[in-house]
Formats: structure tokens, sequence, C-alpha cells
């Protein structure tokens, strides 16, 4: 098994396992996508043994896609998968006009607006804004979420109602600070009208099921690069504003004060517009 982790957090061990003998062939080559081992008995008699000195957790493929478990750790019992067809995916879907964040990007008059969603984790918001007919570019750093979102993105692509949505939607895994400054480099920012942000942030939301991704996904989260990069990066190449996703009571990312903010119940977006995203271009010449 290979660990992933951040330099001053407990390594997390992951492997690849094929849930039947069908698919151990595809498993494989997801495996050697990512640079990960596949699971072996002797792994897993290997941690029964020896105790839990590491977090372990298995990038699973089953018939039903892609999905990501925690098998020693009874409190995170269940798997972690991308589905936007199903659930609490498809009732945001369906009310996405409710949505603060659908708010919170603009596009008065129902126009379509191109959006990068540089922190775009198993994708949730980036559907709910294609879903209101924007095109969304996604940016996703840590590679194994972005598989778990790959892979929910194909079954949206083959599914009647979700397949216009998904078409609008384009995965890139990477550093979002990287290929943002890329894109300013090469001239490439005409045309974006939105960056939109969701950085990592200790959760306090009540549902189960978004407790229990989070905390995989903060096992699995890279060392991020600084908030604040990212929030400089953004603001350079966003045309109309960059909206930024917080805890209710949360600091700003930084010391930079949004042009307005809109207030849930439990998040809020601060959005910053036109004089302090020219401001910020002017001041990196
Ligand atoms: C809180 S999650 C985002 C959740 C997402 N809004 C959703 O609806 O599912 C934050 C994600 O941002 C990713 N991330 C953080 N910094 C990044 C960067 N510089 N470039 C790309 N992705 C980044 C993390 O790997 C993590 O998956």
């Amino acid at each position: 098994m290979l660990n992933v982790g951040l330099k001053n957090k407990k390594p997390v061990k992951i492997a690849v396992k094929a849930s039947c003998p069908d698919l151990a062939s595809q498993a494989q080559e997801l495996a050697d996508c990512l640079g990960l081992p596949m699971e072996s008995p002797e792994c897993t008699l290997l941690h029964r043994s020896g105790g839990r000195t590491q977090d372990r957790l298995l990038l699973r493929l089953s018939s039903e896609g892609l999905e990501l478990v925690k098998p020693d750790d009874p409190k995170l019992r269940g798997a972690v998968r991308v589905d936007f067809t199903a659930g609490q995916a498809a009732f945001r879907r369906k009310q996405q006009k409710k949505e603060l964040l659908v708010r919170a990007v603009g596009g008065k008059g129902g126009a379509s607006l191109n959006i990068i969603d540089a922190t775009g984790g198993l994708g949730r918001d980036s559907f709910l804004l294609a879903a209101a007919g924007h095109q969304v570019r996604i940016f996703e750093q840590q590679p194994v979420v972005a598989a778990l979102l790959a892979d929910g993105l194909e079954r949206a692509a083959a599914h009647p109602e979700t397949a216009e949505i998904r078409a609008r939607i384009r995965l890139t895994a990477g550093d979002a600070v990287q290929v943002l400054g890329n894109i300013r480099e090469n001239g490439e920012g005409q045309g974006i009208d939105v960056v939109y942000l969701d950085p990592m942030f200790p959760e306090r939301r009540k549902s189960a099921l978004v407790k229990k991704e989070l905390q995989l996904l903060q096992l699995l989260a890279q060392a991020d690069a600084a908030p604040e990069r990212l929030l400089n990066a953004a603001l350079k190449v966003a045309g109309q504003r960059v909206v930024v996703k917080r805890p209710l009571k949360a600091p700003c990312l930084t010391d930079l004060s949004p042009s307005h903010v809109l207030t849930g119940k439990t998040i809020r977006f601060d959005v910053y517009l036109g004089g302090v995203l020219s401001r910020n271009r002017k001041a990196s010449g």
C-alpha cells in the first residue's frame, strides 16, 4: 500500500480493490493510473494483526461504480461515491434556482456563465451550477478525489436526466493555483466570468453523510496551497466575480473584504466584484 498524506498528518494508506474478478483488469488500470497498489490479502492480514497505526482506505471498484471506504473504522461504515442521478444531489439539482450558490455567482436573466470551480471536491456545487445552465470547468488536486468525481460524471453522462448537465462540465485533475497562473500567463483568461472557491474547512454540518464524506476528504487532503494563494490567483483571472464559500462565522480568507456577502443558515458566500478584481490585476502588473 502507498502512503498518502500531509507532512504533519498521520499518513494514510490507500489501495485499489476490485469487488469481483470481472473488474480486476479495470481496477489494475486505475491503480496504475493513480500510482496506487492493488489491495492484497497479505495487506489486509498485516493490518488486522498489526493494529491500526495508520489510516487505511480502499478505493473499491464495483458494478455500481467507484467508491472510497475506510474498512477498519466502524464509525465510517458505508462508502463514499459520487452519484448525481439520485438522492440529495438530484433533489438539489431540481431545486437549483433556490440555492444561495446559484444566486451568488450571478448571471441574471438566465445568462450562461463560464465558471471555474477551483476546488472541485466531489463536484456537488459544480453540478448544481451546471444544472443552472452554466459552463463549469473543475480543478481538483487530489487524484483519488478526482477519480471518484470522474466516475460520478461518467455515470451522469449515461443517465437521461443528467446527460445534458454533465455535458457542460469539464474536469481537470491538478493544482488550481498553478493552472490559474498558467491561464493568466498564456492570456487564456478571456471569457472566464466567475471563479468559485470552497476550500476545506472544519465541518459542523449535521448530515451524517456529509460528515462521513468530509472526514474521508480530510484524510486524503494534500498539503493545500494556502487558501490566500488560491484567492489571489482567482482574483487575477475572474472577469466578473470570485465567490468563496465559508462557514457562517469564519473569518474571510484574507484581509481583503468582500464586496458583499450572501448568508445562509450555516454557511455564507463572500463575493468579490469588479473594483476588487481590477485593483488586484493592476497590483500584480
Ligand atoms: C471542501 S472540498 C470542495 C467540495 C465541493 N465544493 C463540493 O461541492 O463537493 C475542497 C476540495 O478542494 C480541493 N483543493 C484544495 N486546494 C486545491 C487546489 N489548490 N487546487 C485544486 N483543488 C484543490 C481539495 O482537494 C478538496 O477536494
